[in-house]
């Protein structure tokens, strides 16, 4: 991991920070003004949508989606003022159906602040709710995906992929359960095939080397093919496996490098017990961000904190939080979240 020399007029004393690891109870768009300029290495957050809830404080209650716009890019603007220009902008913003009909408002959104406030966008990351709340709509389906836009001042932006997918590789070669099952329906398909059976015990031998070849981390994964039940590769660069195939019965691909991180990210949606917040992100979508656009000691501000998600992941992954929200009963439980969160010692090392 380079470290990026610090630009000239970014803030370095991050410790006399305002708000320094604090939750403050209180309008974002009045405390963002205490954040100096370029100061912050990550906003992450999601605001009140369009026409959604009511918090109180008229953002959200908007009568058009204009002038929802209105209200939020100033917002927006002001984050884009406090992150370094090495620094990072994740948004997450809900849809809304009026008379019938999906407003696009993330989309509006999206298009609004890289045409005004000067960011670009880097991604647009679809956030899947592998439990959506079941609803019985009769012409039309259940909505169970958000987007979290990334968005960044300049091409110079903070982006550890290669911290980020080494531990995505770990996930995916014995991190997890998944990886005792890793190819074990190819020995099925090897006895169902049509092989002889010296090519059987062949390609189970073949088949068993590739798989301890995974689990020791040597590849990422592979795919094997078998005469008769899978399709047969083409000419070309393909042609050896086809000879492969017509001589031995089977093939097998091997991959090698990082996993590929696509821009889909998978969870269910978090419930708290006693959580007096009606509308939670996953600390576990937060922390995949902080790990992709963060190093320990980071800076994180969320204006529209909630219930503390972002701050409780920038807490347990050893970065600094700053958050905001005009609620003192979701300020409360923020803080007391983060009491009771302990902190992954991995991180401190990183
Ligand atoms: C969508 S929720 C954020 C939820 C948060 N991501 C979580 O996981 O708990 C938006 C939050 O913005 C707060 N809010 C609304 N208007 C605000 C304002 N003008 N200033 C500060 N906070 C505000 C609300 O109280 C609400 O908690």
């Amino acid at each position: 991991m380079v470290e990026k020399e610090i630009a000239t007029n970014e803030y370095t004393d991050t410790r006399k920070l305002p708000f320094w690891n604090e939750i403050v109870c209180g309008e974002s768009s009045e405390l963002l003004k205490q954040i100096p300029d370029a100061s912050v290495d990550l906003v992450i957050t999601s605001p009140p949508y369009f026409k959604q809830r009511d918090y109180g404080a008229g953002l959200g209650n908007e009568q058009l989606p204009a002038e929802y716009l209105a209200s939020l890019l100033p917002i927006f603007q002001e984050c884009v003022r406090v992150v370094k220009t090495t620094g990072n902008i994740v948004f997450n913003l809900g849809d809304k159906y009026d008379d019938s009909s999906l407003l696009l408002m993330p989309y509006r959104f999206a298009i609004a602040a890289t045409e005004q406030c000067g960011v670009r966008l880097v991604n647009n990351i679809t956030w899947v709710k592998s439990n959506p709340t079941p609803r019985q709509f009769k012409r039309r389906l259940v909505s169970s995906t958000e987007p979290f836009f990334h968005f960044v001042k300049t091409d110079d932006y903070a982006y550890y992929l290669d911290e980020f997918l080494k531990d995505e590789a770990v996930k995916a070669n014995g991190g997890n359960k998944a990886s005792d099952k890793v190819g074990k329906s190819y020995f099925a398909l090897i006895e169902k095939s049509e092989l002889l059976s010296e090519q059987k015990h062949q390609a189970r031998l073949a088949l068993q080397q590739v798989i301890e070849e995974v689990k020791r981390g040597e590849i990422q994964g592979f795919r094997m093919k078998i005469r008769g039940l899978h399709s047969e590769p083409f000419g070309g660069q393909e042609g050896g496996r086809k000879i492969q195939m017509e001589r031995n019965g089977f093939t097998i691909i091997r991959i090698y490098g990082h996993p590929m991180k696509r821009d889909v990210l998978t969870t269910p949606v978090e419930s708290l017990k006693s959580c007096p917040h009606p509308a939670i992100y996953p600390t576990q979508v937060v922390e995949e961000f902080l790990r992709l656009l963060t190093k320990p000691n980071d800076i994180v501000l969320d204006p529209f904190v909630g219930s503390g998600s972002t701050a409780v992941a920038a807490y347990k992954t050893n970065r600094v939080y700053i958050g905001f929200d005009l609620n003192p009963d979701y300020c409360d439980y923020a803080r007391s979240r983060i009491r009771n969160t302990t902190y992954q010692t991995s991180f401190l090392d990183e």
